[in-house]
């Protein structure tokens, strides 16, 4: 997505080791404009798969699957990270380990919103080693429901979560596919198709 890939190279900061600080318009401040035209492009990736429900995981994830959600005509469930007062209820849980935290942590849905007949699309911000979409997979499972598909904003080709999801046969479709950045530059995997 080339809109998207722009957005990077002009406000990306490239911190140590192999992290993009994205934080004008994805992880802290949130540019609208930029996500519902991410929204558009997965309705448009997903549009023949009959998704009925996207699930997402809290909090980052959130903006792009709402306007996918919007576009696809779906409610978004978001796993919750933290213990909830009023989410306590039927859980499905799933355990997360998280590299770049080094501590492992549980991510809860509720049942009541998921169940075996819905065909769900996964979407998340940032793919790294997949930990986090692996455990959303997890919950999804648990609930019964099928997964048509993983959509990714900005999926760090260079670890190994895109490799592991596909060679477990899921389709995943990320809008920016990060080759390295390396010396401080975002290089892209080249995009032959756009
Ligand atoms: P993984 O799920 O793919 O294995 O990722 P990992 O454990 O390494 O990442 C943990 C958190 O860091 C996740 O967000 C993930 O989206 C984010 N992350 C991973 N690599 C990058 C990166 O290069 N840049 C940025 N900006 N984020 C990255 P989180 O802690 O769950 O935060 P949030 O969703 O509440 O924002
Ligand atoms: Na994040
Ligand atoms: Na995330």
């Amino acid at each position: 997505m080339k809109l998207l890939r722009e957005k990077i190279q002009d406000e990306g900061i490239v911190l140590s080791d192999g992290v993009l600080k994205v934080d004008s318009f994805l992880n802290h401040q949130i540019d609208p404009e930029l996500m519902k035209e991410i929204g558009l492009e997965f309705a448009r990736l997903f549009k023949e798969e009959g998704i009925t429900k996207i699930v997402t995981i809290e909090s980052s994830g959130i903006s792009p699957a709402v306007m996918a959600g919007l576009e696809l005509g779906v409610k978004v469930i978001f796993a919750r990270k933290r213990k909830s007062l009023t989410l306590t209820d039927n859980l499905l849980v799933s355990s997360v380990y998280s590299f770049t935290k080094q501590e492992e942590n549980t991510i809860a849905v509720s049942s009541q919103f998921l169940n075996k007949s819905d065909r769900v699309l996964i979407i998340d911000d940032f793919l790294a080693n997949g930990e986090a979409a692996k455990g959303l997979i997890d919950i999804v499972k648990k609930s019964g429901a099928s997964i048509q598909g993983i959509g990714i904003v900005i999926e760090k080709s260079f670890q190994k979560g895109a490799s592991e999801l596909k060679n477990s046969g899921y389709r995943v479709e990320s809008l920016a596919r990060i080759q390295s950045l390396n010396e401080g530059k975002v290089c892209f995997v080249e995009e032959l198709e756009e």
